[in-house]
């Protein structure tokens, strides 16, 4: 038995902020931001909007594309690094809100490769005879942006995105799925404080240790050489070369990573995914964000090759492969 990918479903808060809106708010300029990331603007939630209000936008879009129940999910995985508050798990107040009442519920936190560290476990989930997992990826990621720092606000945004995984047929489904992690790197990106190392407080909140910090430039350069090697050990374990893959969603961090890694793959440029000019970096919602809006543009059929990648703060680097 496989696990299938059954439907997708995606939501992004209705407020843009544009390059412009960040050349009033930090010493930035449209050129410098495009040039660097390729990203043109971003969403952000509108005060009181938190992680499960986009998540369960996302996931009920996703159930209606599956024609799946909520009372048919057996297990709800939420994908993120900014859950509403640290306790519950923000996936039981989606467990709530959607109506799933047989469903289990956790958060998982893998940063940018969230996404596909949770649809790595619901795929061993439903290979061991479990029915329908939901997938989630949703993150406000203007929550622990420092507004006042140029170097990183002009990068992220909030959205979410999910996917029901279900049962399907040997050679089809979720082929593949690989996970990284180095966490001798877990200064590259980090939030510092709000946890049990320096719990909140006044000092953290003066030192504005509770928004993330990135050391991006040398990040850069990990991310290409990782999504790299992420995406090769995935062909090589399914015996596929890179024209074998009909669409490339990587995360969608950056332009220039996706550009340097396209070209090391020699992956032709119609078959990557691209959306980060409209949405920045999402985080965990990235790639699922990604996977929607190429299944809702029909860039998605039925035996599609479709190849995940992902590289983020753990630091963490992963891929999978899906056979539509
Ligand atoms: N506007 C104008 N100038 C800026 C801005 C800005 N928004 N940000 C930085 N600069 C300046 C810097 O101060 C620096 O100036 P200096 O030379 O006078 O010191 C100059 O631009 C170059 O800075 P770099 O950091 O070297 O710029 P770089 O070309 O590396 O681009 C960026 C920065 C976009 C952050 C890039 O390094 C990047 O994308 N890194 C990878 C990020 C990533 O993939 N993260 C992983 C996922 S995130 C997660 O897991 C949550």
């Amino acid at each position: 038995m496989n696990s299938l990918i059954l439907g997708t479903g995606a939501y992004v808060p209705k407020r843009i902020l544009t390059n412009a809106d960040l050349e009033r708010m930090v010493d930035t300029s449209d050129t410098w931001v495009v040039e660097r990331t390729g990203i043109r603007e971003r969403r952000v939630v509108e005060p009181g909007q938190a992680c499960s209000d986009l998540a369960v936008e996302a996931a009920q879009h996703a159930l209606i594309a599956a024609d799946v129940a909520p009372s048919e999910i057996d297990l709800i995985l939420l994908a993120t690094c900014t859950g509403d508050s640290p306790l519950p798990s923000t996936a039981c107040l989606i467990q709530h809100r959607l109506g799933a009442k047989r469903a289990a519920a956790c958060d998982i936190s893998a940063a940018c490769c969230g996404f596909i560290y949770a649809l790595a476990i619901a795929d061993a989930y439903v290979k061991n005879g479990m029915r329908h997992v939901l997938v989630i990826g949703s993150e406000v990621m203007s929550a622990i942006t420092d507004w006042t720092d140029r170097n990183t606000c002009v990068l992220f945004g909030d959205g979410a995105g999910a996917v029901v995984v279900g049962q399907g047929t040997e050679g089809s489904g979720i082929l593949s799925t690989h996970l990284h992690a180095n966490g001798g790197l877990s200064d590259m990106i980090q939030v510092p404080g709000g946890g049990s190392r320096e719990p909140a407080s006044e000092q953290v909140l003066q030192g504005k240790r509770c928004f993330i910090k990135m050391k991006g430039n040398e990040t850069f350069k990990i991310a290409v050489k990782s999504m790299e090697e992420a995406t090769k050990e995935a062909l090589d374990a399914n015996k596929l070369h890179m024209d074998d893959v009909d669409l490339f969603i990587p995360h969608q961090a950056n332009m220039r990573i996706l550009n340097a890694v396209s070209q090391r793959l020699g992956l032709a440029r119609e078959k990557l995914m691209i959306n980060l000019d409209r949405f920045g970096n999402t985080s965990a919602a990235s790639i699922p964000l990604a996977l929607d809006q190429a299944v809702r543009e029909g860039r998605i059929h039925k035996g599609s090759v479709v190849l995940l990648a992902a590289f983020g703060a753990g630091l963490t680097w992963a891929s999978a492969v899906v056979r539509w």
